[in-house]
């Protein structure tokens, strides 16, 4: 098990990760409020404060405690001037498979007010350095519906490369049903030993 520091991750020279608080629940609904935002992701738009309290109070209660990187783990990303919550930055799934082997899927938001400005990009590459500095995983693979392209890019940006393109297996918030285009990052290439007979 790998512990780490539940309040800040990590900082990159413009943003800080960190734990959600309470008091963010105002930045965290300017964002996920608007269905521009959302359209590409799985939850639904939120309609009321009360739910970015929710989710809060969710990642303390189940999340949070856990001392320990997983599915559903979500960090704010905090401008480093004005101290606002900008975006998100998360897990939607974490898995491991025997002993050497583990994959997570990232994800992210980018409050569109904040976009064009490299954001998005540095907020994954330092997770990406952070993981691979901690050896939290191996694999790291996210995905972006083709009419997404900006996501893309900034995988490309952060470091991550093209993987393959799954035709018809993404639902959006919306519940279509999407193709999604798939990038990873390996913390080493697999080992392409034949393992002894
Ligand atoms: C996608 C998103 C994270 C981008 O955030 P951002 O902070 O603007 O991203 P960055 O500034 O780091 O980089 C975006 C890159 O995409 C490029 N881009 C923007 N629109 C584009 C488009 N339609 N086609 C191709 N590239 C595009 C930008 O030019 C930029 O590249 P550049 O720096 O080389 O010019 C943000 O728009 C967002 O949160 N969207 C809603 C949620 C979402 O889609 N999350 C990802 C789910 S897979």
């Amino acid at each position: 098990m790998v512990y780490i520091d539940m309040v800040k991750l990590f900082e990159t020279d413009r943003l800080i990760v960190r734990n959600f608080e309470a008091g963010d629940a105002k930045d965290l609904f300017e964002y996920v409020s608007d269905a521009e935002v959302t359209k590409f992701l799985t939850f639904p738009t939120y309609k009321n404060i009360k739910q970015a309290h929710e989710r809060i109070q969710f990642l303390h209660d189940k999340i949070y405690t856990k001392k320990e990187i997983g599915k559903d783990h979500d960090f704010a990303v905090a401008e480093k001037n004005s101290k606002k919550i900008i975006g998100s930055i998360g897990f939607s799934r974490w898995e491991k498979y025997g002993k050497d082997t583990s994959i997570a899927e990232l994800g992210y938001i980018i409050n569109p007010k904040y976009c064009g400005k490299g954001y998005a990009s540095e907020m994954v590459r330092g997770m990406l350095e952070y993981i691979g500095k901690n050896k939290l995983i191996k694999r790291v693979e996210a995905k972006h519906d083709p009419d997404n392209p900006a996501s893309g890019k900034v995988m490309l940006k952060a470091g991550m490369k093209y993987c393959r393109t799954d035709f018809g297996t993404m639902t959006n918030n919306i519940n279509e049903n999407t193709d999604a285009v798939v990038y990873y990052w390996c913390k080493r290439k697999f080992s392409s030993k034949k393992p002894k007979s």
